[in-house]
This record gives C-alpha cells, sequence and structure tokens, in this order.
C-alpha cells in the first residue's frame, strides 16, 4: 500500500485498518471496521460521530466509564513523576501502593502480588508458582506436576493458558504444542447432563471432581477455575455451592486452587471479588481487565504467605519469570484511582441497582421470544442464548451467524455488544444507568425482532 499524508477520512482509516492491523479473534477477510475515536461515560464515539453505547465494557474491562476525571487525572499525576521503572529488583510507590491495597481487598490470606501485563500473563504466572511451590516447600512433592482445569474453561491464549483452557475452536489447533491437563466436567446451570436436575447438580458435579482427585491428586499441583462464571465458554454459570464444594475437596486432597478472577473480578458479580459470594480464599487469585478500571494493560498473581515463603532463600528458589512492563507505575495509579472511585461512587451499590433492573427486563422483553433459550445473569454479567428448538435447547447453527445478526442490527439502536456466538452477552461498565440499561435490552429486542 502506498503512504499518504493528507488527513485521513473513514474511508482511508477503513482502508488503513483492513489491511495494516490484524485484529484480535477476527476473520479479517470479513472484518468491517468500526473505528472509535473518543468515549465519555458509557459511550463510544466513532470518528463519524455516531455515538453507541459500550455494552460489553470494551470486552469486559471497562469499570467507570471512560474518561473518568479521577481516573485521567491520576495518570496525568503520576506520568508527571515517572511513566516506567522495572520492577526486577526495584520498585516505584504506585505499585507499592496497590500491592497493599489488593492484599487488603483479596480474600483472606492473599498477600503478597506478583504484577504482569494481561490476564494470559497472570495465568502463566499462577501455573508456574503453583508448579514452583511444590518443588521447593518444606516437605516437597515434585511429582505434582500437572493441573485440573475445567472443559471450556478460558484462560488466555498464551500457550500455557491455552493449556489449560478447553474451547475447542480456540484451542484445537495448537493442541501439538499443549502440556497435558486433567479435564473434570464443566458445571453448567442451563445444560445438565441426564439425570442431573438443578437440585442435585452441585453434588453431582463435585461427586465428579472427588472422583478424580481421589485418582489423581498426587499428581497434582493446582486446580485453575473461573470461579462462579466461565466467560469465553459463553458465559456458562456454576451452580450454588459448587465453588465452596471445589475449595473443600482441593484442601482435602492437598492440591492448590487457582481462582482466575480475570474477567469476573474488581465488582463484575457484585462483590469485588466472585471468591465472596462462596466465602472461600484460593491459594493463588489471578486479576486483569478490570484491575486498572479498564484504562491500561496490567494484571496481577496474588498468592498466600505458604506459597510466597516457599520461594525464600537462595538463587534457585527465586522465581524467575517477569515482564519489563510489570509493576508500570501509570497503569498502578489508575488502578489505584479505580479502587477509590468504588468507594466515592458507591459501585457496588449501582452495580445491585442496574442488575435488578437488567433482570427485570431481560424477563419481561426478551424470555418469551422463540429463540431465547436460556437466560442467566450473575450481577452486571448477563447472557441470553440462542436456540434453535427452546423445548429441547438444541443450538443453532452457528454458520447462520444468529448472533452476530442481532448485535448488528442492535447497532442501529445505538448499542455495541459482542457476542460469544449464538450468546448475546450484555456486560456494560459497572457505572451504567438506568436508560442505558433499557436501551440495551431495548436494542436486543430489536435485533431478535429483525432476523428473518
Ligand atoms: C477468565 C479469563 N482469564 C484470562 C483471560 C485473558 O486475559 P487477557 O486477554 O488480558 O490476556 C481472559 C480474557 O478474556 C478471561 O476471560
Amino acid at each position: 500500500m502506498t503512504s499518504d499524508h493528507s488527513t485521513p477520512d473513514w474511508e482511508q482509516y477503513a482502508n488503513w485498518d483492513r489491511h495494516y492491523v490484524w485484529h484480535a479473534f477476527t476473520q479479517m477477510r470479513d472484518y468491517q471496521p468500526l473505528i472509535i475515536e473518543s468515549a465519555d461515560g458509557c459511550i463510544l464515539k466513532d470518528i463519524d460521530g455516531n455515538e453507541l453505547i459500550d455494552g460489553v465494557s470494551s470486552v469486559w474491562c471497562n469499570v467507570h466509564g471512560h474518561r473518568h476525571p479521577k481516573i485521567n487525572g491520576a495518570i496525568n499525576n503520576q506520568l508527571n513523576k515517572v511513566a516506567h521503572v522495572t520492577s526486577l529488583g526495584m520498585s516505584n510507590p504506585a505499585s507499592i501502593e496497590l500491592a497493599r491495597r489488593l492484599a487488603e481487598i483479596t480474600p483472606d490470606g492473599l498477600e503478597h502480588t506478583f504484577f504482569s501485563g494481561d490476564g494470559a500473563s497472570s495465568v502463566e504466572v499462577g501455573l508456574k508458582m503453583a508448579f514452583q511451590y511444590w518443588h521447593q516447600r518444606d516437605k516437597p512433592k515434585p511429582q505434582k506436576n500437572t493441573y485440573i482445569a475445567l472443559g471450556s474453561a478460558y484462560h488466555g491464549d498464551t500457550l500455557g493458558s491455552v493449556s489449560v483452557g478447553g474451547v475447542a475452536r480456540f484451542h484445537q489447533m495448537f493442541e501439538p504444542l499443549l502440556f497435558n491437563v486433567i479435564r473434570v466436567e464443566n458445571p453448567n446451570t442451563y445444560r445438565f447432563p441426564a439425570g442431573v436436575t438443578p437440585e442435585n447438580a452441585t453434588q453431582y458435579y463435585l461427586s465428579q471432581l472427588e472422583l478424580t482427585l481421589a485418582e489423581h491428586h498426587e499428581q497434582v499441583a493446582a486446580m485453575i477455575l473461573e470461579p462462579l462464571v466461565q466467560g469465553a465458554a459463553g458465559l456458562v454459570m456454576q451452580p450454588s455451592g459448587y465453588l465452596r464444594g471445589v475449595r473443600d475437596l482441593t484442601r482435602k486432597y492437598d492440591v492448590l486452587l487457582i481462582a482466575d478472577e480475570v474477567a469476573v473480578g474488581f465488582g463484575r458479580t457484585g462483590t469485588m471479588f466472585a471468591c465472596e459470594h462462596e466465602a472461600i480464599s484460593p491459594d493463588i487469585l489471578c486479576m486483569g481487565k478490570g484491575l486498572t478500571g479498564g484504562y491500561l494493560a496490567m494484571s496481577a498473581t496474588t498468592a498466600t504467605t505458604e506459597i510466597w515463603n516457599a520461594f525464600l532463600g537462595e538463587g534457585i528458589k527465586t522465581f524467575y519469570h517477569g515482564h519489563t512492563y510489570a509493576g508500570n507505575p501509570l497503569a498502578a495509579a489508575a488502578a489505584l484511582a479505580s479502587l477509590d472511585v468504588f468507594h466515592e461512587e458507591n459501585t457496588l451499590a449501582n452495580v445491585a441497582e442496574q442488575s435488578q433492573l437488567l433482570c427485570d427486563l431481560l424477563a419481561t422483553r426478551l424470555a418469551k421470544h422463540p429463540l431465547v433459550g436460556d437466560i442467566r445473569q450473575r450481577g452486571l454479567i448477563a447472557a441470553i442464548e440462542l436456540v434453535a428448538d427452546k423445548e429441547n435447547k438444541i443450538p443453532l447453527d452457528p454458520a447462520l451467524g444468529t448472533g452476530s445478526n442481532v448485535c448488528l442490527a442492535a447497532r442501529e439502536k445505538g448499542v455495541w455488544l459482542r457476542p460469544l456466538r449464538d450468546t448475546l452477552v450484555i456486560m456494560p461498565p459497572l457505572s451504567v444507568s438506568s436508560s442505558q440499561i433499557t436501551q440495551i435490552v431495548a436494542s436486543l429486542e430489536y435485533g431478535l425482532n429483525q432476523l428473518k
């Protein structure tokens, strides 16, 4: 392509975008550019000035809206001090303060935070920490060198996180490159195996897990799971009591528990961390996405003192892992400001209010639609699963692109949404207003009614 230095218009940007930018999770042959130039609160503005509600929080990370004055201010203040210093053997006040605050707000016992850049890295860190822990704790168990993960798990796109992942269409291609993991059945509140009912589901899934643990625990370093909601699997939700049971069983069988709260952390499910719903503390907790309010790339893996202690000592006990921009002070400043905004704006109260409204509207406006098979929700995570046959829960043919077509039509009504195939996803910033929730649901109702 030739370069052109005159002020580009939409057409020019779109051409360059299609040619030079390789977009994530996007079929570039079919890509239709949507070019956002600015944003304010929950509203995105494209380069032609069209406004769209950010209905999935810029893929599940924005918390208090875009261009929040407090977070903008904190980043600017930090910029006037220093933009970046390494975390290899040195530190900065913003990331020190953030690690201290995370120890305060994460579930009990999690005290020591390792910073990295994105959710997948926080998972890699958690997996490697768990592995190394068993080699060098007081009574080592080096034979513990594998993991338990849920079927259809999604923990990111690096090879370690893909190894513990299980979404066939994302992960199958890379199978020859991956390490072996022991899978347990996906807990699911919509599609139960034969003989399983909502009443006995928790017990069923836990008994499956216990069989696996009883057989393999001597080889298992850790079990990893997305607590309460498996995101990329299609917002598959776990029955009540499952997470608590997983914690009890992993303790019973001396297996570490890694909670991947990259998607569900920071208020998304109605509590600061999803683990709080079932009053559990994992051994390792992974955070990303909402950590900086959705502003800057930063993730964190926090661990117990038991794990930390196993890494204290001579040379080889060191955790030889790190990322150049880990603990970046600009990102840490944004994260600290975001935590302050949770208090100042009583964000969790808004999540409670708006999630109730969302629940009511989904029930009254969408539940009766013939394609709506299931509506499930946890705080401000809502999934509307479209099916070909409601009675028998038969999925739609993915080639029809029904979920995408509904979301494309919703754009005509000023709402940007990105489905997981035929599961419609609603995950707005936690600062969303009642009128915006109403508009999101109305746009989906419109989108569904536009289907031929
Ligand atoms: C549960 C979970 N873990 C990890 C990740 C990976 O995060 P990132 O995309 O920041 O690498 C995601 C991303 O969606 C996720 O949902």
